[in-house]
């Protein structure tokens, strides 16, 4: 169903058969919520959050390309999240076609002003499904249509709603070697306990496993990400300094968030022309057994 969401913006709305449902906002190609079949909302979106371009939404999954952060030549995590794509009608089918009838395909492509910031030819197609078990299943297809090779970086910037930041710990992590963003990507290793969390938090893991998981002690649950063609992860949360220095974003509610980013980061994708690049993420968010301490 497309509807119009906050400010009048277009949005897409996903339900599935047992109750779970999706918000897609046409502007950034961003997936603004995901609810259970308990109608439990999962993604945390800032009650400050602003929903008008070129502003890209705080919260949900806003869709990092062609450039994760600032390193490069483009405004921080590039231009994809606050440009309006376009509902895709007739996409090239994908071997992975959903179970369900609950997805959305959009498309974006370079307008002649995006040429002028980044001269490169694209078609970006996102694909958004919901599984029959709620599941969120996000794949984007990259493919370069201009006559020469482009590089860019990637991320699905997906910000998690959790009960405490203080009661969560992130498992399949450990043990990795990551960059610092809060030390100016100093490279360092990860020592063996699982990831918990008692201040600002900034740091892209490299060369993770494919599942991540996300325990929430308070809520009994655990988000499982499972990810392909994606290598890196993002950890961030903002704490309580950052938070009051974004206008965007309430003082308090880093307690209730937590970003983990399935990320094409350290090494860059590069296409040839003609070529097409493709990365998934999916999400589960699943009851923790109390017993087994999961
Ligand atoms: C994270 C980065 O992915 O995004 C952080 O690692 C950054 O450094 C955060 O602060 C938020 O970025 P933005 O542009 O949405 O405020």
């Amino acid at each position: 169903d497309l509807c119009k969401g906050v400010n009048g913006l277009d949005k897409v709305v996903l339900r599935e058969a047992r109750g779970s449902s999706a918000e897609v906002y046409l502007y950034g190609g961003h997936v603004t919520s995901w609810k259970n079949d308990h109608g439990e909302e999962l993604l945390f979106v800032s009650s400050k959050a602003i929903f008008k371009p070129p502003k890209a939404i705080r919260g949900g999954i806003p869709i990092c390309f062609p450039q994760f952060s600032n390193v490069g030549t483009l405004e921080q995590h590039g231009f994809a999240r606050n440009k309006i794509w376009t509902i895709d009608t007739d996409p090239p089918p994908l071997p992975t076609n959903p179970t369900s009838k609950a997805y959305v395909n959009l498309i974006l492509k370079p307008s002649d002003e995006d040429l002028k910031i980044w001269p490169h030819r694209f078609e970006f197609r996102l694909r958004v499904a919901l599984g029959p078990g709620g599941d969120l299943m996000l794949t984007s297809r990259i493919r370069n249509t201009d006559e020469k090779p482009f590089s860019f970086t990637f991320a699905y910037h997906t910000y998690f709603s959790v009960s405490d930041i203080s009661e969560v710990r992130v498992e399949g992590l450990e043990t990795l070697d990551y960059l610092d963003n809060l030390q100016n990507r100093e490279r360092c290793t990860e020592q063996g306990d699982a990831i918990t969390f008692e201040g600002e938090f900034d740091k892209i893991y490299l060369g993770t496993p494919t599942k991540i998981a996300i325990i929430d002690h308070e809520k009994k649950r655990t988000f499982v990400i499972r990810k392909d063609g994606l290598p890196d992860a993002v950890v961030w949360n903002p704490w309580d300094k950052k938070a009051k220095a974004m206008a965007d974003f309430g003082d308090e509610e880093y307690k209730y968030m937590l970003c983990v980013e399935s990320a094409a980061i350290e090494k860059s994708i590069t296409l040839k022309p003609g070529e097409e690049w493709k990365g998934r993420q999916e999400l589960s968010a699943v009851p923790s057994s109390y017993c087994s301490g999961q």
